[in-house]
């Protein structure tokens, strides 16, 4: 009998050993957790709520206010589908499918624990039916089955937060792809009930990718297109649902000494995220918007289609920040390019900004603050050759100014047909042997930018102006080497 009763417990045990588990652990279930992780949901599920209070919502990049409160109540929420025509570019109009009016989403900020009675509102000049999938839901769907609703009609359904973190929210009515594509998708916030540390701003910004009939600038209204869809070819990757939403005047802004959070997600419908902030490192991040593990220190953070991540981090230093894709055709060539300016005083012990520029001599093995002539360059025996040469230093500029000569809408201004270049010449000179920071208006537009100077000799600046001023339909003429000579502001070396 001793034997019969013994064998299987040893079975047991054997079974249920883990590397974190100690053998006098031998009892522990099967579904023995790490100390580190704490099971929140069934206590949460048990969580009597209090009241009841409408969900307040935002737009894009703005968040409601932490949540204050003790204790859970019942949140109500009435989120509004609503098909509309709106700006994906400069010239570009797109037909949006939105949560609230806008891309992303509306905001939606709940408490752990909280009861959650949600309406979805599909407004009568709607022409396809919606529902919405949110992950922070437990159960079928997320809530899809539960909301699917035709134009002109209201679904309600309720769910428990029984589980904190940032989660996306979409669209999952077939075909699901194509309403994502559109538009559908946002963030809902389950504020941990001791909520996050305070920061002094917290901000909103979803990623996504747009598949358009046109390529990548092209005017007019863009229908979807399903081909580069399921080819994953965006023509469009962008920060809060439009190239330039977050730059110029939309830009992030914040005061040196301060801190920030972003909630991040991606909404896809296809794209990782790869987001970076030039000029910062994230001091913690909450990777895929998980309540158990900080990271510190993060360059980059990967962000999945359908995920989302909380990051912040103490601006120390004034500037312009750019938040990226750091797969960088995206940011550079696509839209998926953002702003935080930070304003204040400048600290030199943390940044010092340039402060020398020195020859450079490697046979030499050390730097020499003595200048050497260039090295002898044959001068362009006119301005044809001029032209030509030109073209092959302008690839000191394409990434910004693009090989179009157009620029990237509300980042880098044209060169083509630029009422600023054509009216001065010199202003050319200065622009690239001095740098640009700051605001500048051409053709209308407005542009807040940094340009570093470039360390071009004299012959290659007047032949990259000659280039310039004889492409893309501006006003021609030639710049010489003594026109830069006289006006250059870096003296070459
Ligand atoms: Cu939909």
């Amino acid at each position: 009998m001793k034997l019969l009763l013994t064998l299987p417990a040893l079975w047991l045990a054997a079974c249920t050993i883990r590397p974190e588990i100690t053998p006098s652990d031998n009892n522990a279930p099967a579904t023995a957790l790490p100390a580190s992780v704490t099971r929140t949901d069934l206590a949460n599920k048990a969580e009597v709520a209090v009241g009841t209070e409408n969900a307040p919502l935002t737009d894009a990049p703005f968040v409601p206010p932490p949540i204050t409160r003790k204790t859970a109540t019942k949140v109500v929420v009435h989120l509004e589908v609503k098909e509309v025509q709106g700006r994906l570019a400069d010239g570009v109009e797109y037909t949006f499918w939105t949560f609230g009016g806008k891309v992303p989403g509306k905001f939606i900020r709940v408490r752990e624990g909280d009861d959650v009675e949600f309406h979805l509102d599909s407004h009568p000049n709607n022409k396809m039916p919606h529902n919405i999938d949110l992950h922070a839901v437990t159960g079928q769907g997320g809530g899809a089955g539960a909301s699917m609703t035709a134009p002109g009609h209201s679904s309600t359904f309720s769910f428990k937060a029984i589980n904190a973190g940032l989660y996306v929210y979409h669209c999952a009515t077939a075909p699901v792809a194509m309403h994502v594509a559109n538009g559908m998708y946002g963030l809902i916030l389950v504020e941990p009930k001791d909520g996050y540390p305070k920061v002094d701003h917290e901000y909103y910004v979803m990623q996504s990718d747009f598949y358009t009939t046109g390529h990548y600038g092209q005017p007019g209204l863009q229908p979807f297109n399903m081909e580069k869809a399921i080819s994953e070819n965006a023509d469009y990757v962008v920060f809060n649902g439009s190239v330039g939403a977050l730059t110029g005047p939309g830009a992030l802004t914040a005061k040196a000494g301060e801190t920030v959070r972003l909630f991040f997600g991606v909404g896809g419908p296809n794209l990782t995220s790869s987001f970076h902030l030039i000029g910062e490192i994230f001091d913690h991040v909450q990777a895929e918007g998980n309540t158990n593990t900080t990271m510190e220190n993060v360059q980059t953070t990967m962000v999945p289609a359908g995920g989302a991540a909380i990051v912040d981090f103490r601006v120390n230093v004034p500037g312009t920040y750019i938040l990226v894709d750091h797969s960088l055709t995206r940011a550079f060539n696509k839209g998926a390019l953002g702003m935080l300016k930070v304003t204040g005083t400048e600290d030199k012990v943390v940044y010092s900004g340039k402060t020398d520029d020195a020859v450079y001599s490697p046979e030499g093995g050390s730097v020499r603050n003595n200048p050497e002539p260039a090295p002898l360059q044959t001068p362009a025996a006119n301005k044809a050759e001029r032209i030509a040469r030109g073209a092959t230093v302008y690839g000191n500029c394409v990434a910004c100014h693009q090989a179009t000569g157009l620029g990237i809408p509300n980042a880098f201004p044209p060169l083509a047909k630029s009422d600023y270049l054509n009216a001065d010449k010199i202003r050319g000179i200065k622009a690239i042997t001095g740098g640009m920071q700051g605001k500048l208006v051409v053709n209308g537009t407005e542009f807040n930018g940094v340009m570093p100077a470039l360390s071009l000799s004299d012959e290659e600046v007047a032949n990259v102006l000659t280039y310039v001023l004889n492409s893309w339909g501006n006003s021609g003429g030639e710049v010489t080497p003594a026109d830069v000579k006289a006006n250059r502001i870096v003296p070459v070396h």
